[in-house]
């Protein structure tokens, strides 16, 4: 049941392998997914909704409403799935997926959607091979979407070259690999991944730090560790355990030691992701024995620790680095600022504001910025938040 309880809207459009969607959508149903079919007008001519919606065991849509009377809401459906596949995908829907066109309900549902795509097109060969058919696709992959491409065969036509539908295997492989428990699309990656608080010494027996639990950070190697990932975990204090056999844990206490055991690292991973809250000033002087309370008052001078993101992004190279903003205000144009300040390719935002959200809590609620992006995730458990995070990353890969 490598499916169990994912959400899959399955696009069908216009072509002649819509027919075979009865057993794809029997194969999902079978690993225990829920399914969703849309289809095109066209599509309907090629495939019965009624065989489609027994299969699924869910009403089919082909339009905004039901007898011009209940509207069929593409928005919430949209933000149902955890994923939708168009397939077969016709060079007419490539095209308006390419260019944002939006005149049916499928197109008004992809284009609402914030979770994955996958496309599997197929057509005759000579429209396959066509520049604008190539073209669109390209467009499609930037978007960061999946495209699994079209097979060599005999075509409807008769005709033999590329352009019949993907087998049905290779479809379900490509789905259960983004949505599955058991994918493993970090193999052979290494990830360095930063988690909890940092905590400056005033003293012996006293120090400056902060709230952070370094759940987020945990949980991201966590998932990463299970997709295949080699992961080199570095906390600050925190009582989270990291016990997958593919992190490699080093506890460290200060901002300074942070800084350490980071570039020991940084230029052989692929991937950084730095969730850790880092101090920013630390105690100009530490005192060797306990402070006594003898004054009144007692005031600790601070200086600046080192910037470990700004120097990350300044000596990147080939890996991928991302960062997380804490803010309490002006957080979006905080968290872009930093993103371009600190040559970053992606930044995590959270806000303090959003209940739920930030420090000690089980739960998140992120944006992610990109250079070109902007996705708001809903509340979500941070085990969930570490998947969407890592999903992101996967795709811009
Ligand atoms: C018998 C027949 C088979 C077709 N097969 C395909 C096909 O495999 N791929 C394709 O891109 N278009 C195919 N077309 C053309 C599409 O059906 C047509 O472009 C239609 O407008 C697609 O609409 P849709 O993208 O909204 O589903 C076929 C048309 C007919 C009549």
């Amino acid at each position: 049941m490598g499916l169990q309880g994912k959400k899959i809207i399955l696009g069908i459009t216009g072509g002649i392998a819509a027919y075979k969607m009865n057993y794809l959508v029997r194969d999902f149903i079978k690993a225990g997914a829920e399914v969703r079919v849309v289809m095109t007008q066209s599509a309907t001519d090629f495939v019965s909704p009624l065989t489609l919606s027994t299969l699924s065991k869910n009403k089919v849509y082909t339009d905004f409403y039901d007898d011009q009377k209940t509207w069929n809401n593409h928005v919430e459906l949209a933000l149902w799935a955890d994923l939708i596949l168009m397939a077969p995908c016709t060079a007419n829907t490539l095209a308006k997926m390419a260019y944002g066109l939006c005149d049916n309900f499928l197109m008004a549902v992809y284009m609402s959607a914030k979770c994955p795509v996958i496309i599997a097109p197929a057509m005759d060969l000579d429209m396959y091979m066509h520049p604008a058919v190539s073209k669109n696709l390209k467009t499609l992959e930037e978007y960061g979407h999946g495209i699994i491409p079209a097979e060599f065969g005999e075509l409807a036509s008769g005709l033999v070259g590329q352009g019949r539908l993907a087998e049905l295997e290779t479809i379900f492989g490509a789905v259960e690999n983004q949505l599955g428990e058991n994918r493993l699309d970090f193999l052979g990656k290494k990830f360095l991944i930063t988690a909890g608080p940092t905590y400056e010494n005033i003293d012996p027996v006293r120090f400056i730090g902060n709230h952070s639990s370094g759940k987020m950070g945990f949980d991201l190697a966590r998932e990463a560790a299970r997709r295949g990932a080699e992961v080199i975990l570095i906390s600050g204090p925190s009582s989270q355990k990291a016990e997958d056999k593919n992190i490699t844990l080093h506890r460290v206490t200060s901002a300074q030691e942070m800084y350490e055991e980071v570039f020991k690292f940084y230029d052989k991973v692929d991937i950084a992701i730095m969730s850790a809250a880092v101090a920013d000033y630390t105690p100009k002087v530490k005192a060797a024995e306990k402070i006594k309370k003898d004054e009144s008052e007692l005031s600790i001078e601070l200086i600046k620790n080192k910037d470990i993101l700004r120097t990350m992004g300044e000596q990147k190279t080939h890996q991928f680095l991302v960062g997380f903003a804490l803010e309490t205000q002006n957080e979006a144009e905080n968290a872009k600022e930093k993103l371009k300040k600190k040559n970053l390719d992606m930044i995590v935002l959270n806000s303090l504001r959003d209940a739920g959200a930030g420090f000690a809590n089980a739960t998140n609620k992120v944006t992610i910025f990109t250079q070109t992006e902007e996705h708001s995730f809903a509340l979500k458990s941070k085990e969930e938040v570490a998947r969407d995070i890592l999903d992101f990353i996967a795709r811009k890969l």
